[in-house]
């Protein structure tokens, strides 16, 4: 198992996001290298490593446009976005009115705005989207949520200052880092279940080949010097995959299924192009 590492964070995610990786970060620094130059995640979505480390001038892309839109409104317009979201109401049919909306109509601010607004309200703080790419959580009934989160609002426009942010596939991080910087790729995971068809398994747009691709980008730019690490699922198709580099094995989230069986998830991975001390 990899050890764990206490870290006073510079900031947290703003909002929840499929796959984060709050839980694994004790881990996730733990297996940072002794030292880098500039830091970049290409897989950012609630940046939970990325906002916890602070560090200025970092690179974080994604290809949820909204979220990426909402980091750019969050680096800088902080006060309008705080005043905006300021205007929302906790209520059923005003949820489903601005969930309904089409972002290409709106502002970026409106954009930003809408996206925290629906994450605060919508039933267990997920985005999730139809196949038409249309957000489609039902609303949360929450008692008294706290819409605006000003003061996370504002910790993490700290981090984001001088962040470059992109609306961009994670390729193109493999032409941004230079030997010695620091990525960290979290992509969607391959499948859990023992039964899974790994070559046929599509999970937000990202299918096996694309695990298989990555992989060789991870070797690529391991052997020019950039410090790569990535977490993925702990099945065996992932060890054959990234075999021969350093695997640690971390505890994840525990799924809570009443049969043993069926409780995936318990563990992932953290795979590095360096050796972890
Ligand atoms: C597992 S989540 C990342 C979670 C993040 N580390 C956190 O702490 O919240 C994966 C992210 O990858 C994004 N994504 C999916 N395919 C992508 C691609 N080809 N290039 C870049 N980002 C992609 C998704 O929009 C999602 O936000």
């Amino acid at each position: 198992m990899a050890a764990r590492v206490e870290w006073k964070p510079a900031a947290a995610p703003v909002c929840k996001w499929s796959g984060g990786k709050r839980q694994l970060l004790p881990h996730l620094i733990a297996s940072r290298p002794s030292r880098w130059r500039r830091y970049l995640e290409p897989f950012v979505g609630g940046g939970a490593l990325f906002f916890a480390l602070g560090q200025p001038d970092s690179y974080i892309s994604d290809t949820n446009a909204e979220l990426i839109n909402m980091y750019r409104v969050l680096r800088d317009d902080v006060d309008a976005l705080v005043e905006h979201l300021g205007r929302h109401r906790n209520e059923s049919s005003y949820y489903y009115a601005v969930r309904a909306q089409d972002p290409a109509h709106l502002s970026p601010l409106e954009r930003a705005s809408r996206l925290l607004f629906l994450l605060r309200v919508c039933y267990n703080g997920l985005w999730r989207e139809n196949a038409a790419g249309q957000m489609n959580t039902p609303f949360g009934r929450y008692h008294n949520p706290d819409i605006v989160q000003e003061k996370s609002l504002r910790a993490a426009h700290h981090v984001l200052k001088t962040a470059t942010i992109a609306e961009s596939d994670y390729r193109a991080v493999a032409r941004l880092a230079e030997p010695g910087d620091w990525v960290y790729l979290d992509p969607p995971y391959a499948p859990v279940s023992k039964t899974a068809n790994f070559t046929s398994y599509t999970a937000h747009g990202f299918n096996w080949a694309d695990q298989e691709a990555m992989a060789q980008l991870v070797r690529e730019m391991g052997q020019r010097g950039v410090f790569v690490m990535t977490s993925n699922a702990d099945v065996p198709a992932i060890h054959d995959l990234y075999h021969g580099l350093p695997i640690q094995i971390v505890p994840a989230r525990r799924a809570i299924n009443s049969n043993p069986a069926k409780r995936t998830g318990i563990t992932e991975v953290i795979i590095t192009s360096y050796p972890v001390s």
